[in-house]
């Protein structure tokens, strides 16, 4: 049986002046229908490239798709014509981008915006348009949704930006939502409270949710499987059962040790997690000068993504 979604062999290269340079190189990412996938990865690691991708809003240049597959309902996304993926982005796939501010335009009440999104996608007179953006704002918990609709956005605050985005996502009925570091900006109780609200909107609407975050705390509660992303590459997959108590590596279990865990714990950040200089070239692991477990065949070939038991993945020689 086909998967739902399915990310295969995906190289992507930015153009910088100093030459072309790997930025994903992806060898499988399977989202199941109606479950909710963790990515995560620190700052740098090419999460926001990935969605980019996806929703093929990537800008070319300087992105260059060397090669790979997006399956999504058995058609690769890749070969869709800009044409066809307009049909797709917002009303198949829709995405909850890191930064509010830069989503919504500050010039337009938050009712103009999400009537304009609903009638674009949905084809539907203004009067069905607003009634559609009243229940959205319901949705996501923001009260008196009518006089919300006549607010601009600096007049409202962070987490109800955020929300606003939510219905926003949601206001065309998309399958699959990917939600790129949702509570980046906002502070640690608005946070659980969106964090709440995705994850009872995907319980109820049944939509597929891609959460990208760099904090493995926040996608731990929420998300059925993980991804450990770094330098472009998935080193770690499984359920997060999987990845969360039974890491394998090392990169994974320095960014599981950095969680803080009590007032007491230091955050100790090892070695381990830098990303890698993009200009220097190893004939084997990308993190053997910064690895604490290292052999010698680590020098020897890069390692790839292998199964290691039941459905978790690891990419290191020493797992
Ligand atoms: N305009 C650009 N030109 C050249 N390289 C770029 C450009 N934008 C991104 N990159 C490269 O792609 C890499 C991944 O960037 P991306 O924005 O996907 O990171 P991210 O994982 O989303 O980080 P963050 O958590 O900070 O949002 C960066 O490390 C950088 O090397
Ligand atoms: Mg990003």
């Amino acid at each position: 049986m086909e998967n739902y979604f399915e990310i295969k062999n995906l190289q992507v290269n930015y153009r910088t002046y100093e030459g072309e340079k790997s930025v994903l190189n992806i060898e499988r990412i399977v989202l199941e229908k109606g479950k909710t996938f963790g990515l995560v990865g620190e700052s740098g690691a090419g999460k926001s490239i990935l969605a980019q991708t996806i929703l093929g809003v990537l800008p070319r240049p300087p992105g260059v798709i060397k090669g790979g597959s997006i399956f999504f309902n058995g058609e690769d996304l890749l070969l869709k014509s800009e044409k066809n993926m307009r049909k797709i982005r917002g009303k198949k796939i829709a995405m909850i981008f890191q930064d509010p501010m830069s989503t919504l335009n500050p010039v337009f009440t938050v009712g103009t915006q999400i009537v304009r999104v609903i009638r674009q996608n949905q084809g539907v007179n203004k009067k069905e348009a607003i009634k559609r953006a009243i229940e959205k704002i319901e949705l996501v918990k923001i009260p008196d949704a009518e006089g919300i609709m006549d607010a601009y956005p600096h007049e409202l605050s962070g987490g109800q930006r955020q929300r606003i985005i939510i219905a926003m996502a949601l206001s065309c009925d998309a399958e699959l939502l990917i939600a790129d570091e949702p509570t980046r900006n906002l502070d640690v109780t608005i946070q659980a409270g969106i964090l709440k609200l995705l994850s009872k909107l995907q319980k109820e609407l049944h939509v597929t949710v891609l959460f990208i975050a760099n904090n493995l705390g926040l996608v731990s509660a929420t998300c059925d499987n993980l991804a450990m992303l770094h330098d472009g590459k998935i080193i770690e997959m499984g359920t997060t059962n999987e990845v969360l108590y039974n890491p394998q590596h090392p990169y994974t279990r320095a960014f599981i040790e950095a969680m803080p865990k009590d007032r007491e714990h230091d955050c100790h950040l090892k070695r381990i997690f830098a990303n890698s200089n993009p200009k220097e070239q190893f004939s084997g692991c990308q993190n053997v000068s910064l690895c604490l477990e290292k052999e010698d065949k680590c020098n020897l070939s890069v390692p790839v993504l292998k199964l290691y038991s039941g459905t978790h993945y690891v990419a290191c020689h020493m797992a």
